[in-house]
């Protein structure tokens, strides 16, 4: 198993290629199971989740391409890919690998309303909370469909088709909006989602639907809109820049200082996070290519933070923004309103002698001038990348342990971070 060695202290200086958004790109993945055609989707971030949810579409009939460069593609760009379902062979998606990515349990919603039929594993709990599908489940009822629990998976029918219908989520919900407008768009007649998502990944999975020839309006807003059409067809879409790596990067330049360029990224996507960063210290620049994020020297001011669906402070910045808090000038509060149990990574940033106390969904974090360099270990994609945020700032060496929940997430970390400065390494092999 890999690990991660750092040796904190150093700032970061230089730029950064910020890729395309993980969470965009796995559910326009399976949005291809929609279609007989084939989808190209472009700067796809080279990541382990990218690559086993091509294994789970594979199953069902995706045959997936990877590869040819386009004429104006950027240095350091993702992959293009080439997905196309022509034949679905398999509607039943298996406990072993439902269980290894929660997304993929989104595949329910395209079966289902091109097959009449889907037969896809209950994921279970997470690293982060209990997690459930009850309302993407209420969604698809919603639609006409017919659901069963049988041996732990999801039994999906509707053999006459999908009915549009009214969808309106007691909790906003990333997956259960993107679930249902997928399902939505080969429906029968019209549909509206109400309390919908607004997060950047759904407004990038319609805008394909779209061109794939959906017709789905509001997308962004919390009411969105569907006529659903008898097919789909092919599309060429450009996955969006990923907010959470952009956020992640410029809370590492605000931990050490430094002056870093992150490049192709859009602060529309985060201007939340990017407030709450620029009342730490942080300098924050627009430029044609890209944001530009600075500190020079001055300490780091304390901030408070309560997570919440976009617009909000996304729940997948909190760890990173944590370890932050932990070398702050004073004390701040942290709430996590999204998840129940996203504080795993607490235990790890007290091994680098942060003095954080946790009461029910909020933690009180008291900033110390110095930290120290630990082992310390990986427990879920954004917290171990937290880790590495306060490992940057650390006195002295720290090695991350079961570094494979970054490569989930995060492509090339380690030389993205070491081209700005930073003594930061991969260790390849056992311990
Ligand atoms: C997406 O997960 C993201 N994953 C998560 O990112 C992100 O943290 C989350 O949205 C919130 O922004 C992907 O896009 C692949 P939700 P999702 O449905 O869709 C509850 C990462 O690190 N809920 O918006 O699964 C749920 O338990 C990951 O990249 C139900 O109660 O999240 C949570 O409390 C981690 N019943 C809240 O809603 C349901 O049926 C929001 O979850 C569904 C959800």
């Amino acid at each position: 198993m890999d690990r991660i060695r750092i040796t904190g202290g150093q700032p970061l200086n230089g730029s950064i290629m910020i890729g395309g958004a993980k969470n965009a790109a796995l559910p326009l993945m399976i949005a291809s199971l929609l279609t007989r055609e084939t989808l190209t989707l472009y700067n796809v971030p080279r990541l382990s989740d990218v690559r086993l949810l091509m294994r789970i579409i594979g199953n069902h009939g995706v045959d997936a391409g990877i590869g040819g460069k386009r004429v104006d593609q950027r240095e350091g760009e993702g992959d293009s890919i080439t997905l196309s379902a022509r034949d679905i062979v398999d509607t039943t998606a298996p406990y072993e690998l439902v269980s290894r990515m929660r997304a993929s349990f989104w595949v329910i919603a395209p079966l289902l309303a091109r097959m009449g039929e889907a037969r896809v594993s209950l994921p279970g709990g997470c690293a982060i909370g209990t997690r459930p599908v009850d309302l993407l489940i209420m969604a698809l009822e919603a639609l006409g469909a017919d659901i069963d629990i049988d041996s732990g998976y999801v039994v999906a029918r509707a053999p006459k088709g999908l009915q549009g219908g009214l969808i309106r989520f007691p909790k906003v919900t990333v997956g259960g909006t993107h679930t249902a407008m997928m399902a939505a768009c080969l429906a029968n007649g019209d549909t509206v989602i109400e309390n919908a998502a607004c997060e950047p990944e759904v407004v990038d999975l319609a805008l394909c639907l779209n061109k794939m020839g959906a017709k789905i309006s509001g997308a962004g807003q919390s009411r969105i809109e569907i006529t659903g059409v008898g097919r789909l067809g092919g599309a060429h879409h450009e996955v969006l820049p990923d907010r959470i790596e952009t956020g992640t990067y410029a809370m590492a330049v605000a931990m050490t200082g430094g002056n870093v360029l992150l490049e192709g990224a859009r602060a529309d996507l985060l201007q939340s996070a990017l407030d709450v960063l620029q009342k730490t210290g942080l300098q924050i620049s627009e430029e044609a290519a890209g944001l530009r994020v600075s500190r020079q020297g001055g300490v780091i001011a304390p901030v408070d933070v309560t997570t919440a669906p976009f617009p909000g402070f996304p729940t997948d910045l909190q760890a990173q923004f944590m370890a932050l808090m932990c070398r702050a000038d004073g004390t701040s509060h942290i709430r996590e309103t999204i998840f129940e149990n996203r504080f795993m990574h607490v235990q790890e940033l007290v091994r680098f002698g942060a003095r954080i106390k946790l009461d029910g969904e909020t933690a009180l974090i008291e900033g110390r001038k110095s930290l120290k360099g630990a082992p310390v270990m990986a427990t879920d994609l954004r917290a171990s990348v937290s880790l590495v945020i306060a490992a940057l700032a650390a006195e002295g060496e720290t090695m991350v342990h079961r570094v494979y929940h970054l490569d989930r997430g995060f492509e090339e970390l380690e030389k993205k971070l070491a081209r700005c400065g930073a003594l930061i390494e991969r260790v390849s092999g056992e311990h």
